[in-house]
């Protein structure tokens, strides 16, 4: 990064109106002056609705909205034509799975990890009973990474689809995906990843992967919320069918029929969120501008840094995945103190976690625990960040004497 941090804190605006340690860009990120202006211009000055008015402000808004597209595509190493807007990770989850359900012969194997958010597991769990698929889970070790080893082996002639989190938001775990792609697609099987702790804090390129279906949301990456991403292999969304049909989708209609138009459009039924599209587009040229290796590697030194700061703390028990392979997350326990007690008394310390178990039970179960405290740090983020969270877990420690 050409700037320092203090300088790329002013282009967030919400720091001049907030004092709070924001620690909770898992949840939602923060949002860059850049986006909220190139919003707010959409609605000041050409807000109208896209690929259908024939008038200056019309064609503005296709234009931006598509440009979105591209920008969006090429920051994730697709072409356009992949590159489906969808109101956000779960909502393209459910249709990825929606389109399979159509386009799966019935029986066979899923395989996935524990460490889902529910996002990815809910909707394959459910692809799986309605196919009588056999579903597999691939457990988390000792180190709070999924098993890639054992995801390996878990792939069989039998395995029609895999699941695959690229990065946990419980954990930050990220995962070697082109590894488990490849053995997936040795016996034919399609691959599904949800992206959405992944993009926008390192590099994803879904080529290079070679994954089938990738997702994400836009407000994990400096975009506006309601706006996220559907990635699928262009020949493959050729064949499928729309899992939400309606106006804006139709090449012709008549009473008793209808014909898609082209991909991605075939997927983009009913009024999209142009303003967030427009949004996220502008949210990948400021990462772009930043640079991803540099995001990376600050979220790795506060997450090391935190590591060690709050390891130390007598009492705490973390779960975060080792530093090089962690997006930037650290997970923790507090002997004798409740999560949702931790996270209250630090944000009335100014600092904000999430606690509970982040949608992710099955995880949580798995480490033995109900649920944690979470830490997550982005570009945005300083030592002195960790440094007040560290305080105000012995804060915490001092009001519950513990
Ligand atoms: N999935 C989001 C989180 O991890 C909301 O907090």
């Amino acid at each position: 990064m050409n700037i320092t941090i203090e300088q790329l804190k002013k282009g967030f605006s919400i720091f001049k109106n907030s004092k709070t340690v924001y620690l909770d860009s898992a949840a939602t990120s923060l949002t860059p002056h850049k986006v909220v202006q190139v919003v707010e211009k959409y609605y000041e000055e050409y807000r109208a609705n896209t690929h259908r008015g024939l008038y200056k402000e019309a064609e503005r808004a296709t234009k931006e909205y598509e440009k979105a597209r591209e920008e969006v595509a090429r920051f994730i190493g697709a072409d356009a034509r992949e590159v489906v807007f969808t109101g956000g990770a779960t909502l393209s989850s459910n249709m990825i799975m929606g389109m399979l359900e159509d386009f799966l012969e019935n029986g066979g194997e899923v395989v996935s990890g524990v460490i889902d958010h529910h996002a990815l597991m809910l909707p394959l769990q459910r692809l799986a009973r309605r196919k009588n698929m056999l579903h597999e889970y691939v457990d988390v070790t000792s180190e709070c990474v999924p098993d890639e080893d054992a995801f390996v082996r878990a792939i069989t002639a039998k395995t029609r689809l895999v699941g695959v989190t690229f990065a946990s938001n419980v954990t930050g775990a990220i995962l070697d995906v082109k590894k488990i792609t490849e053995a997936a697609h040795k016996v034919s099987a399609l691959v599904v990843v949800d992206a959405t702790a992944a993009v926008g804090h390192m590099d994803v390129n879904v080529h290079e992967l070679d994954v089938d279906f990738l997702f994400f949301s836009g407000h994990k990456m400096c975009g506006p919320t309601g706006v996220g991403v559907l990635y699928g292999k262009h020949e493959l969304l050729e064949k499928m069918e729309p899992p939400l049909i309606g106006g804006g989708m139709v090449s012709d209609v008549t009473l008793g029929n209808a014909e898609w138009t082209e991909v991605p459009e075939k997927f983009e039924a009913g009024t999209q969120h142009i303003a967030g599209a427009i949004g996220l587009g502008e949210a990948v040229r400021f990462l772009d501008s930043v640079g991803l290796e540099t995001v990376q590697k600050h979220a790795r030194e506060l997450t090391e840094y935190a590591q060690e700061q709050l390891g130390a703390v007598e009492g705490v028990t973390l779960y975060s995945a080792p530093v090089e392979k962690n997006v930037g997350i650290v997970s923790f326990a507090l002997e004798g103190v409740h999560p949702h007690d931790v996270a209250e008394i630090l944000g009335k310390e100014g600092v904000a976690v999430r606690a509970g178990h982040h949608c992710a039970l099955p995880l949580h179960s798995a480490l033995g625990i109900p649920a944690s405290t979470r830490a997550s740090f982005y570009l945005y983020n300083t030592k002195d960040d960790v440094d007040a969270l560290v305080r105000g877990v012995k804060k915490v420690q001092q009001v519950f004497n513990v």
